[in-house]
């Protein structure tokens, strides 16, 4: 983790960003969630909702409990990992982000990625995918495999937990990906990194 006073003024830059339409409309700019600025684990989601935008908080809704659930449920510890998402105000509707919208964030997400350092990044869903890994990369056919990037992180596609509520089937498909994560972050605390 970079210097907490670093941290603190990309925060306040965050709050002031008036980088795309979405700034209008915002009750506030959700930035993350997580008790560790130097988690093993990032999640990255789409873009706040409703609650989220209400509360400042990422993933408070209801997909945000389904997540919490899961992630109690494979007895992650809540410093093993950091939420957020590819955009930090909420599109209305909760519409997916428009790609100009993700692109004037990614720099604010490059920057939280640099100062937190994570070893594993989990993207939630489609949109974290497309803008992580490749807009022609498909959900449905990568998730539960690890994409590689030496030297820096691997990364875990699996489906968004709203999905997830829509489809039990995909629940249960995100369980097992995530137990993969699990799994990875236990080799990781003994000291063994693999794939880079
Ligand atoms: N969906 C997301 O992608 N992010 C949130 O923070 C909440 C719901």
């Amino acid at each position: 983790m970079k210097a907490k006073t670093d941290w603190d003024e990309f925060v306040r830059a965050c709050k002031n960003c008036t980088g795309c339409g979405l700034a209008k409309n915002r009750n506030n700019v959700v930035i993350g969630r997580g008790t560790n600025l130097s988690a093993k684990i990032m999640l990255i989601g789409e873009g706040p909702g409703e609650q989220e935008d209400l509360t400042g908080q990422a993933f408070v809704g209801r997909a945000g409990k389904l997540l919490d659930l899961l992630m109690d449920a494979l007895m992650f510890d809540p410093d093993d990992y950091y939420i957020c998402n590819i955009v930090k105000c909420r599109p209305p509707g909760n519409r997916e982000p428009l790609k100009e919208e993700a692109m004037a964030c990614l720099p604010w997400l490059r920057y939280q990625v640099r100062c937190i350092k994570p070893e594993i990044i989990v993207c939630l869903g489609s949109t974290a995918l497309k803008y992580i890994v490749d807009e022609n990369v498909r959900i449905t056919r990568v998730r539960g495999n690890w994409i590689e990037r030496p030297g820096f992180f691997r990364i875990m596609p699996t489906y968004h937990p709203s999905a997830a509520l829509r489809d039990p089937n995909k629940k249960e498909e995100m369980y097992d990906d995530m137990k993969k994560v699990r799994e990875y972050l236990k080799e990781l605390k003994k000291g063994i990194k693999l794939g880079s």
